[in-house]
């Protein structure tokens, strides 16, 4: 039985993709936090910003975070935010793998202005000032991504080799 292994990073980054070939490559199950959160709220993550407010949202994650950090075998794409409130980053770093999907400001710009997903923090940006703003966001959250276990660049990743880091992975 293998500890499970969190994606982690910005908006964007591909994570929920990734994760899903990764888990099918090493066997593992798949699981996404915000999903998870869909199905167990019966609303949309920007139902839930717009009704809650993004400190409910906060709580819920948290919540789904610590639910699954016993879990063996399972592969957990996790949202932009996540490692950067309450103790969800030491939380998956005792109980798992964590994996920064690394991706610089402009890819992920791109990235973001072709996603069909309707992401509430930047609903409000207009598209000249993404990329600035995402530059400068990007830049506090990496404080916490940067401490992920494995550091992966997204841009033309190569999930062999991430699978491989992650088989011979020893904390
Ligand atoms: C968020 C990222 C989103 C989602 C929510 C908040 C964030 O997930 O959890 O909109 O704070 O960066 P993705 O990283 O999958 O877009």
């Amino acid at each position: 039985m293998s500890k499970p292994v969190f994606l982690i990073g910005y908006m964007g980054s591909g994570k929920s993709t990734a994760g899903r070939k990764l888990a099918r490559m090493l066997g593992y199950a798949f699981e996404d936090t915000d999903e998870l959160i869909a199905s167990m709220t019966g609303k949309t993550i920007e139902e839930i910003f717009d009704s809650e407010g993004e400190d409910a949202f906060r709580i819920l994650e948290h919540s789904v975070i610590r639910s699954l950090a016993g879990r063996v075998n399972t592969v957990i794409a996790t949202g932009g935010g996540a490692p950067c409130y309450f103790d969800n980053l030491s939380l998956m770093q005792r109980s798992g793998i964590t994996v920064y999907i690394k991706l610089n400001p402009v890819s992920i710009v791109k990235r973001l202005s072709q996603s069909k997903t309707n992401r509430p923090l930047i609903k409000k940006i207009g598209h000249d000032q993404l990329l600035p703003w995402v530059t400068r966001h990007l830049e506090q959250r990496a404080l916490f991504y940067e401490k992920a276990h494995i550091i992966f660049k997204g841009e033309n990743p190569d999930l062999n080799e991430l699978a491989g880091q992650i088989k011979s992975f020893r904390p």
